[in-house]
């Protein structure tokens, strides 16, 4: 299934077996939970319960790409939510999203069509090749407008804490609901592995010039060759989205390591740099 952040391996939300099928095709742990993706704020209301924060920040932000983890009320299987008592909720932005949302009429899960611990995939071919062979269907709507996952906040017992930072900013979702609770920094978010969206090569992050048989992927100033430019000017949402693509087109020519060139931590950089640290293995 096509989003306008990555593509998704999609099941029936309901469907314990299908959602299985999705578990063992990511090689995914049961204790990682999956976003329920809903068509509309009838049916997120179903789902799960909101407060009046998760109301301003649904009708701010949705459709489009932010994940809203609430308490659990209805219509998704325990396996799904790995057994957690809340729930992640979204409604897409994407108009093949809507549309199979809307057709299907009860809540879709779909974590990102990448095998676990590798880049989301955020082209179809991308998507197929991860595990394209476990779907019954594959849905291309084309190249992925954002490029990186959905922003996850929790609104948990009236506390809004940041999970996972994506194109929705902190600074966008403090305009709606004040600023985000400290610690909120995805520790308690059960999927944020250690090496996480990482291609085979070593990434090394902050180069200045690409090293002996290294590919370097440019931004702003400190460019290499433009077929790698993750942005030939310095815009940080057209880095965002062509980040995994040349991830893994970048491993594809199998380098000695996958040198990024330094990314600025404001606004939308802070999830392309989240990202990227990962990718090198550096956080916990
Ligand atoms: O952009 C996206 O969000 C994509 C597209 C396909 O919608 N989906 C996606 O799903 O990135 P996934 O499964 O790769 O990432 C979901 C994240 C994981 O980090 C998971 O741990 C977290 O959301 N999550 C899900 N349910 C949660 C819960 N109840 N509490 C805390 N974190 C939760
Ligand atoms: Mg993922």
């Amino acid at each position: 299934m096509p989003t306008e952040t990555v593509y998704g391996l999609a099941a029936d939300a309901e469907n314990a077996a299908a959602v299985a099928k999705v578990f063992e095709a990511k090689g995914r742990p049961r204790f990682n939970p999956l976003i329920a993706h809903v068509a509309d704020l009838s049916e997120a209301d179903r789902v799960a319960r909101f407060d009046a924060a998760a109301w301003r920040l649904a009708e701010a932000f949705w459709p489009g790409p932010l994940t809203i983890v609430l308490p659990y009320r209805n219509g998704v299987c325990d396996l799904a939510r790995a057994g957690l008592d809340s729930v992640a909720v979204r409604i897409p932005g994407h108009a093949t999203a809507r549309a199979l949302l809307a057709a299907f009429g009860r809540p879709v899960v779909a974590p990102s069509a990448n095998r676990s611990g590798r880049p989301s995939p955020t082209t179809f071919a991308d998507a197929m090749e991860e595990t394209g062979a476990f779907a019954a269907v594959g849905l291309d709507g084309g190249p992925c407008a954002v490029g990186v996952e959905s922003t996850v906040i929790s609104v948990l017992a009236g506390s809004v804490s940041l999970l996972r930072p994506g194109s929705v900013t902190r600074a966008a979702i403090a305009e709606v609901v004040g600023p985000l609770a400290a610690g909120g920094d995805g520790a308690r978010s059960p999927g944020r592995l250690t090496r996480h969206y990482a291609p085979e090569a070593p990434v090394r992050l902050n180069a200045v010039a690409a090293g002996p048989e290294e590919i370097l992927l440019g931004f702003g100033a400190v460019q290499g060759s433009p077929r790698w430019a993750l942005s030939v000017t310095d815009d940080l949402r057209e880095a965002a989205a062509n980040l995994f693509r040349l991830l893994r087109e970048a491993d594809r020519e199998r380098p000695r390591a996958i040198a990024v060139a330094p990314i600025p931590s404001g606004g939308l950089g802070e999830a392309i740099n989240d990202r990227l640290t990962r990718a090198a293995g550096f956080v916990g």
